[in-house]
């Protein structure tokens, strides 16, 4: 990559503001005198614009954005915004339009790190989460709103293309790891025309990766497992949906939502892919300076290894492994204010 990163900052609302600064201050720290220097370019968007202007995803931000080699993006959203118009107008357009068709979550348990499992074993996976079709696609309508005969659809869309690029970074990443295990999950018992072609894919594809053990379970069944073995997984592919439902269980089962950090990935790089914490603006605690940004500076750990930057990717989440160390065996104790936290990483790093 070239030695100056271009990045777009979205940090969106309420702790998304105050997690991103200190996500920056990281970023910065471990840039520092290396190989790539960083340029932000700020975006206003989220839901202070949509609330000053109606505005969520004007047509010329996106395209500024799209010339970037990635995306920052903290959260967005607070109460006062109708459900769905940031969800679709914002951050599901961004997906589809610079086609972020792998939604990648890593889960890991970190060394000392309070999980709600008694005896979880090692915890180390990556859910690899199709990002651009399924049921959020948009494609359903409803007819006699209101009344006692609504209709409601909402079509899960799935194409032989968009399930076999998916399924095929799930491998590639698969046979990358120690382990080499990738788990199908869907529900291919009742959803049997998506689910088959799921399963047919898994099949054809994995034929090319002979290293890669390969297992299937059924949605709720997978379930089961996060919560009594969640150590037989390392590589999880399946649809958006089922993807979304199971990455906020993994995030629970991991030391919760604070730490939880994401990629939309376009791995052909065609576009810029967008990196952020699994939480939302967290309204509650918003302004209050309480906010973990754990999980937005691991997904700076993220947009750096998507970027070929291996090295300062491993510094980062050396610095987040050592400071939960240290939050664990109780040398850090206390609640430390988001940008202590972000000190203490940026010097870490
Ligand atoms: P949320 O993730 O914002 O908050 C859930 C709970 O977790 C809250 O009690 C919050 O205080 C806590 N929490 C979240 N992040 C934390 C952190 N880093 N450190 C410590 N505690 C943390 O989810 P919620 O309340 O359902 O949604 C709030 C708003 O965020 C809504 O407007 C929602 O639409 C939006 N949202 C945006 C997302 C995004 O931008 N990608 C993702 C999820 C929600
Ligand atoms: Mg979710």
């Amino acid at each position: 990559m070239a030695d100056t990163l271009s990045l777009a900052v979205i940090p969106g609302d309420g702790i998304g503001t105050e997690v991103t600064a200190e996500a920056l201050k990281v970023l910065g720290a471990v840039l520092d005198g290396g190989p790539a220097k960083v340029e932000t370019t700020e975006y206003d968007l989220g839901a202070r614009r949509w609330h000053a202007t109606g505005e969520t995803l004007p047509d010329s931000v996106l395209a500024e954005i799209r010339r970037h080699d990635a995306i920052l993006l903290g959260a967005v959203g607070d109460p006062g915004v109708p459900s769905g118009v940031l969800e679709r107008g914002l951050l599901l357009r961004l997906r589809f339009e610079l086609d972020q068709y792998v939604n990648l979550r890593p889960s890991v348990l970190y060394p000392g790190v309070a999980t709600p499992l008694a005896d979880p074993g090692t915890v180390d996976f990556v859910v690899v989460r199709e990002g651009t079709e399924g049921p959020y696609v948009g494609n359903g309508g409803a007819l006699r709103v209101g009344t006692p005969a609504e209709i409601a659809t909402e079509v899960s869309v799935n194409t032989a293309y968009g399930v076999e690029r998916v399924v095929r970074d799930a491998f590639r990443r698969a046979a990358a790891r120690p382990r080499r295990k990738l788990t199908l999950v869907h529900k291919h018992n009742v959803l049997v025309h998506a689910g088959h072609l799921w399963r047919r894919t898994v099949e054809a594809v994995g034929a090319e990766f002979p290293s890669v053990t390969v297992d299937y379970l059924h949605v709720d069944a997978a379930t089961i497992f996060l919560v009594t073995d969640p150590a037989r997984f390392d590589v999880i592919v399946t649809d958006n949906l089922f993807g979304d439902i199971l990455t906020d269980l993994a995030a629970a089962i991991t030391g919760g939502i604070g730490l939880a950090a994401s990629g939309n990935v376009n791995p052909d790089r065609t576009t810029p892919s967008m990196f952020e914490p699994v939480h939302g603006s967290a309204p509650d605690i918003a302004g209050q300076q309480k906010a973990d940004p754990t999980a937005a500076v691991l997904s700076v750990a993220m947009l750096l290894e998507h970027l070929g930057l291996d090295d300062a990717a491993a510094r980062v989440q050396g610095a987040v492994a050592t400071d939960l160390g240290r939050r664990a065996s109780g040398e850090i104790s206390g609640p430390r204010r988001t940008a202590e936290v972000g000190d203490a990483l940026a010097a870490l790093a």
